[in-house]
C-alpha cells in the first residue's frame, strides 16, 4: 500500500522512525482491550494491536480502500488472528458499537479524513467513558516523505479539532523525528 508521500506503508522505513509496538504499550493496550483503528489502511497498527490485545480482546478496523481491508484481511489470516473486525467504509459514517472502546485510533490518517471533526465526534461515542484517543500523525514540517505540508495538521491543530469535539487533551508528544502523538479523553468523564 502505498500511501501520501509514496512510501510503503509496511515499509521497514517506519520502524526506524519510530517503535509501533512500544507507542501501543505506551498508550496502555494491553490483554482484553477493545481498540479502534480508524483509516486502517492494510492493518500495520491494526495487526500489532491484535496480538496485544490477544484472543480475549477485540480490535475493530475501517477504511474506505477496498482492496486495503482486502489486504488486511489476508494478513489476519495468514498470522491467525481472530479477533479483528473489519469494515470497508467512510469513517465519518461509522460508529462500531457505543460506549465499547478503550482506545480509539489514528495512525496518520486525521488530516486525511474529509471530515475530521465528524470522525471525532465519532470517536467520542464509540469510546467508554475511561477511554482514551489517540492520534499519530506527520509533524507539520517539510520532508522528503508524507503527504503534502499544506494538508497535515500541526499538533496545535489536532488538539483544537479535539477540544471542539469535546475531548480534553492529556499529551502531546514527538513520536521520533516525523511524528507527534496526541492523547486525549472525554471531558463527560
Ligand atoms: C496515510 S494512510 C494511513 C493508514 C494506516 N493508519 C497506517 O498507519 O498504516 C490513511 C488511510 O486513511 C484512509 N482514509 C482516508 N479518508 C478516509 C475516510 N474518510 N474514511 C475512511 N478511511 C479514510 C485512506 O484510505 C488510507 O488508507
Amino acid at each position: 500500500m502505498v500511501c501520501h508521500g509514496g512510501f510503503s506503508l509496511d515499509d521497514a522505513k517506519r520502524r526506524a522512525w519510530y517503535n509501533p509496538d512500544a507507542i501501543l504499550h505506551d498508550l496502555g493496550l494491553r490483554a482484553g482491550r477493545v481498540f479502534i483503528d480508524v483509516g486502517c489502511a492494510d492493518g500495520f497498527f491494526t495487526l500489532l494491536a491484535a496480538k496485544a490485545v490477544g484472543a480475549t480482546g477485540i480490535v475493530y478496523a475501517v477504511d474506505r480502500d477496498a482492496q486495503a481491508i482486502e489486504r488486511l484481511k489476508a494478513k489476519a489470516e495468514q498470522q491467525n488472528l481472530y479477533n479483528i473486525r473489519v469494515k470497508v467504509g467512510a469513517a465519518e459514517e461509522t460508529v462500531f458499537c457505543t460506549a465499547c472502546a478503550d482506545f480509539v485510533f489514528y495512525s496518520m490518517a486525521l488530516h486525511d479524513f474529509e471530515d475530521p471533526l465528524q470522525v471525532l465526534r465519532n470517536a467520542k461515542k464509540m469510546l467508554k467513558p475511561t477511554g482514551m484517543l489517540a492520534d499519530l500523525d506527520w509533524k507539520k514540517q517539510r520532508n522528503a516523505s508524507g503527504p503534502p505540508f499544506e494538508i497535515r495538521f500541526s499538533e496545535q491543530e489536532a488538539v483544537e479539532l479535539m477540544k471542539t469535539a469535546g475531548f480534553m487533551v492529556v499529551n502531546v508528544k514527538d513520536v521520533g523525528p516525523y511524528h507527534y502523538l496526541v492523547t486525549a479523553k472525554s471531558n463527560e468523564r
